[in-house]
């Protein structure tokens, strides 16, 4: 296989060795595993197995078979027609495998059993997401497609700043900002874009149905939006003022950028995922605001928008070198309006560097 699939293949070796097994199963059926079969193989359909073992098959079904030969071009085919566990089972005992790994994170209980009862004789061993722990840190190309889609993102946003007028409503902007990125060189939106204006600001996760709100001026505006690019996401909030919000608005707001560039400034590989959110809770939880900060300080982004490392009071990750970790503090006022900065970055050994560029002094987001 050509790189970077072969390294990849390699290392997901390396890492399920340590527990005695020499084979791995990717079972992707309906995208049950899309994102690890697309970083593992770069295929992108919906309907994929893969033995990756030292002699590595693909299995997929008519639907996708010239799919994979374009995709996939090196790598030996088996077209599967009717039960795929008949021609899985033939494979498995030709190799002589008796045991195999496979995805405890998306293999459902329904699956196992279909592989248990369907290949009897070979152990389904379940492995604690092994290839999402080789998918936390990124290489250079894939940051590279990260900051493409970002840079996407950003004139989106710039361009959608425009359209805002009284009487517009959350779905419209939504839905205008969608094509503008479809238009503009992204494959999709990397999750379902948020435009929430004055109270709808305060839910952390709003979405914009009905999205009948219309826009009014003094009201808190709050964006976060993101595409897919190359098979990679971006994540990016800004919040604005379209006109003068409620009088509490820029204490509020200087206290949520505050605390998002000590996040930015501190964070560095070794840092915990405790210790990086702590940075910005703090600062959070000194203007008095603790309560109204209801979730972790940030996640890591790449083939999906949330993925780890996750930065949060019960993370249980390390930060290390070409993590790509968003930092997004909020204060949320239910009823009122909220604050989001949430920036997106890449841990380097001496700091985060910035894949985000979008202005957020207080005066650049007071339109
Ligand atoms: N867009 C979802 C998030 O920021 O996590
Ligand atoms: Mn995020
Ligand atoms: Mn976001």
């Amino acid at each position: 296989m050509r790189d970077p699939y072969a390294r990849r293949l390699e290392r997901l070796h390396g890492a399920i060795s340590q527990e005695g097994i020499d084979a791995f199963l990717v079972l992707s059926l309906e995208g049950s595993d899309y994102p690890n079969l697309f970083y593992l193989t770069g295929f992108r359909g919906s309907f994929g197995i893969f033995i990756a073992d030292d002699d590595p098959l693909f299995l997929t079904d008519p639907r996708y078979t010239e799919k994979v030969r374009r995709e996939v071009p090196e790598l030996p085919l088996k077209e599967v027609r009717g039960r795929w566990t008949e021609p899985l089972k033939e494979e498995l005992r030709g190799r002589g495998i008796r045991n195999i790994g496979i995805n405890s994170r998306t293999t459902t209980l329904k699956l196992l059993e279909v592989l248990e009862e369907g290949i009897p004789g070979v152990e389904f061993v379940p492995l604690d997401g092994p290839i999402e722990k080789l998918r936390l840190t990124k290489d250079e190309n894939e940051i590279e497609l990260m900051g493409e889609a970002m840079e996407i993102t950003e004139e989106g946003l710039s361009w959608a700043l425009k359209r805002l007028s009284p009487g517009v409503a959350e779905r419209e902007v939504a839905l205008e900002l969608e094509m503008w990125y479809r238009r503009n060189g992204a494959e999709d939106v990397s999750f379902e874009l948020i435009v929430a204006f004055g109270e709808n600001s305060s839910m952390p996760h709003y979405r914009p149905h009905p999205g009948e709100r219309r826009l009014r001026r003094g009201d808190v505006v709050l964006f976060d939006v993101g595409v897919r690019y190359g098979g990679y996401c971006s994540d990016l909030t800004r919040t604005f003022a379209f006109g003068r919000p409620q009088a509490e608005f820029p204490e509020i707001y200087r206290a949520v950028l505050k605390a998002n560039l000590a996040a930015i400034r501190g964070i560095r590989a070794g840092l915990s995922g405790v210790e990086a959110d702590k940075l910005a809770r703090e600062v959070i939880e000194e203007a008095g605001f603790g309560e109204r900060f209801g979730h972790g300080l940030g996640h890591g982004v790449g083939i999906q928008v949330h993925e780890g490392p996750r930065l949060s009071p019960t993370s249980e990750d390390t930060l290390e070198p070409g993590m790509t970790v968003t930092v997004e503090p909020g204060i949320y006022l239910p009823g009122e309006f909220g604050v989001r900065i949430e920036d997106l970055g890449v841990v380097r050994e001496g700091g985060l560097e910035l894949l985000s560029r979008f202005p957020k002094d207080l005066g650049a987001v007071t339109i």
